[in-house]
Formats: structure tokens, sequence, C-alpha cells
């Protein structure tokens, strides 16, 4: 994990517009993710799987500069959304957040850690294929916006 970054609670109540900001950021600077259009929007795309957890990483200015979202409580737990920063990326902590959710799928007892990604988002694939992501099928028309992704998981995580 970079040196300059604390791990913190989100609480989605308090910190949603902070949280929302941090997303726009990235979708601007990344098309191949789901733009989700408002906070409303944002907040039923993260809840879609069940009620979710989210963690951030704050950077040196207590700036938000990273998140995951996480949901299910059973056999499965899907990784609903991570994302770090434009100007904080390639630094390590896209990483640090993939390991904390394997940790939070251990921590919860989960088989299997799943999730979404655009088949053409070259970043994401590249890193979860280093933390021992298989993919497992194509989902075709996925959120109902006519784009498809690339399921992915880790077995007995
Ligand atoms: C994917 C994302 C989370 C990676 O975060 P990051 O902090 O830049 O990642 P890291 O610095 O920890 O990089 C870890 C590994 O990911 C891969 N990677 C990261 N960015 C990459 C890029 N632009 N191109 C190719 N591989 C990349 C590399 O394998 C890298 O390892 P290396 O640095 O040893 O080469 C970040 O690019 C992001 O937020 N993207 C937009 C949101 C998104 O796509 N989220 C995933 C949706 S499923």
């Amino acid at each position: 994990m970079p040196a300059d970054v604390t791990r913190v609670d989100i609480d989605l109540e308090t910190d949603l517009a902070e949280l929302y900001a941090l997303e726009q950021r990235v979708v601007a600077a990344t098309p191949a993710v789901l733009d989700t259009h408002s906070t409303d929007g944002f907040l039923a795309f993260l809840n879609a799987a069940g009620p979710v957890t989210v963690e951030g990483w704050r950077g040196p200015r207590g700036q938000l500069v990273g998140y995951l979202a996480v949901s299910g409580a059973g056999a499965v737990l899907e990784l609903r959304s991570v994302a770090v920063d434009p100007s904080f990326q390639r630094r390590g902590l896209g990483r640090t957040i993939v390991r904390r959710a394997v940790e939070l799928a251990r921590l919860r007892g989960a088989a299997r850690l799943e999730l979404a990604t655009a088949p053409g988002n070259e970043a994401a694939r590249a890193l979860y294929a280093g933390e021992g992501f298989a993919a497992v099928r194509l989902s075709t028309d996925h959120y109902g916006d006519g784009t498809d992704r690339l399921i992915l998981a880790i077995e007995h995580p």
C-alpha cells in the first residue's frame, strides 16, 4: 500500500457525495466504467446485489483516493466496485484494494469472490489476473444498457 494512504470506513449516508465525486472523476477518465449519472443511480448500482459495505482510502490531505464496495453474506461475496482516483493510479493502491476484498471474503467465510468487469478494461483485467482471478463467463447485456461484462472469480479465497 502507498505509505501516504489510510483505509477508512465509508458511511453511505454521510459520505455519499464525496464518494460519488470520486466515482465521477474515475468515470470521466475511464470510458469502460459504467456511468450511473447521479448519486441515486450510483447508490442503486452499489446496492443492486444486496446491501453493500464500502471502505475508502484517504490520501495525505485527507482526500478520498480509492474505494471498494462488496455485497453478499453467504457463499459468494461480490466485489461490486473498485476504483482509484486517476491522479493516484499506478502507485499500488488498486492492488491493495483488491487484496482487502480477498481478505473480506475470507473474514466472511465466502467460498467465492466474484466481480464483473468490462472485457476491454485492460487495467482492471491485468490487476485482477495478477491477484488470481479467473474468467468464469461472459455476461451479455449485463446492466441492461447493451454492454457486456466478463465475470471473474477467485474460488476459496
Ligand atoms: C483498475 C484500477 C483500480 C487499478 O488501480 P491502480 O491503483 O492504478 O493499480 P495498481 O497501481 O495497484 O496496479 C496493479 C496492477 O494493475 C495493472 N494495471 C494497473 N493499471 C494499469 C494500466 N493502466 N494498464 C495496464 N495494467 C495496469 C498492472 O498489472 C499493475 O501492476 P504493476 O504496477 O506491477 O504493473 C484503476 O485503474 C481504476 O480505478 N480504474 C477505473 C475504475 C475501474 O476500472 N475499476 C474496475 C472496474 S471492474
